[in-house]
């Protein structure tokens, strides 16, 4: 454009019979069609290649927003704490649950229970702990994956939950529940390899009391939470962590309690708890299972056995106490 211009106000040659006005139009009027066809002609190519780029980013098969948030040199404790600020306080998002979980891979078989095999696992070079479900037990493997995931129910003395994902390669599902990895492993082993302090024995009991006291308790609210009982503790359902906490774990039989219509949500399958830590109440089928409260004496009971196990291996000076 400018140098347009700059060619109008040039001096008309000698003799042309033109006048300046003439001139000044005849040489930018075509120029200016000029710039304007370019600019155009720009604008045409420029938006062909956003269109062509938006097609891309919606192929389905590339989950791009999914992969860049995996893929970010997050850790799995801040990919965690993350989802408390951005989600709905309940888990993370199903596609990036399922993209943790692919991602996985399998180290060692650490343990089996009635339902599946555990496993460690890494996932970007760091451990996790892999539940293995046959398709058998799917019910089993949905309601854990939908219990761990109750709004506000993380807290530091409950298995940290991550991701539960169903993989189909077309004749077998697997059903996979992917969680903190505690390297002690259960109380239950914890106890048969080492004794524990008088100390370390409080702060065990501690923080399973706080752990069952965090699942009990019902938060009124929007961000709230509804009191449940987990109807299997037991010495092998709680973990170990490195620095002498407890963590409660699987919470496949657990209930939900709904205080405004009095609704307890008993699982559909049945699978009972383990004889050995029922309350007598449970056992002789005399306890009022209308009532959420009688659920919660019955973990109680649980826990003062679990309780009598840690004493049982809790040594002073090299001497057990009892
Ligand atoms: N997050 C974890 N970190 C480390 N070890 C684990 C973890 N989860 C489970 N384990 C180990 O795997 C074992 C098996 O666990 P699982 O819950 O499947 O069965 P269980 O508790 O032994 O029996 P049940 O089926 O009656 O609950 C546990 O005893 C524990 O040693
Ligand atoms: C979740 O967020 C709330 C407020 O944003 C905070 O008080 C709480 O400690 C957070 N919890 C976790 C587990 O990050
Ligand atoms: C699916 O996985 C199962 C168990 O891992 C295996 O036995 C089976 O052969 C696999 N089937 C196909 C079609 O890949
Ligand atoms: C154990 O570690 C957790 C964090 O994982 C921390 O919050 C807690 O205070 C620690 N407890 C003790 C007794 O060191
Ligand atoms: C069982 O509990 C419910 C709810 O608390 C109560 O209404 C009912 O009377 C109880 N039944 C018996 C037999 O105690
Ligand atoms: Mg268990």
């Amino acid at each position: 454009m400018c140098m347009c211009v700059y060619i109008a106000v040039e001096p008309p040659p000698e003799g042309s019979g033109w006048s300046q006005l003439e001139l000044a139009a005849v040489i930018l009027v075509p120029s200016c069609l000029v710039c304007v066809g370019v600019i155009l002609g720009m604008c045409a190519i420029q938006n062909l290649q956003c269109n062509h780029i938006k097609a891309h980013k919606q192929d389905p098969e590339e989950p791009l927003d999914d992969q860049a948030l995996v893929s970010t040199d997050k850790c799995l404790k801040e990919l965690i704490y993350d989802m408390n600020t951005s989600g709905s306080g309940s888990g993370l998002p199903l596609l990036v649950q399922r993209t943790i979980a692919r991602t996985i891979v399998l180290q060692e078989s650490i343990g089996k229970g009635r339902f599946g095999e555990v496993w460690r696992g890494k996932w970007s070079g760091e451990d996790v702990a892999v539940k293995i479900f046959s398709s058998r037990d799917e019910r089993s493997w949905f309601r854990e994956a939908e219990i761990y995931q109750t709004i506000m129910l993380r807290h530091e003395n409950i298995l940290g939950f991550i991701a539960a994902d169903n993989k189909d390669n077309g004749s077998w599902t697997q059903l996979w529940l992917v969680s903190e990895y505690h390297e002690h492993g259960s109380l239950f082993d914890y106890l048969n390899r080492y004794t524990v302090s008088v100390e370390g024995m409080i702060v065990l009991a501690l923080s399973i009391a706080s752990g069952i006291a965090h699942l009990h308790m019902e938060i009124i609210g929007t961000q709230g939470k509804p009191a449940i009982a987990h109807r299997d503790i037991k010495s092998k359902n709680i973990l170990v962590k490195k620095n002498g906490t407890a963590v409660i774990a699987d919470l496949g039989l657990a209930v939900k309690h709904d205080s405004n219509t009095n609704n307890i949500d008993i699982p559909i399958n049945h699978r009972v708890g383990t004889k050995r830590y029922m309350a007598p109440e449970i056992l002789d089928d005399s306890v009022n299972m209308s009532s959420f409260e009688s659920f919660k004496r019955a973990d109680i009971y649980s826990m003062g056995l679990v309780f009598w196990e840690l004493a049982h291996r809790c040594s002073i000076q090299g001497a057990l106490l009892c």
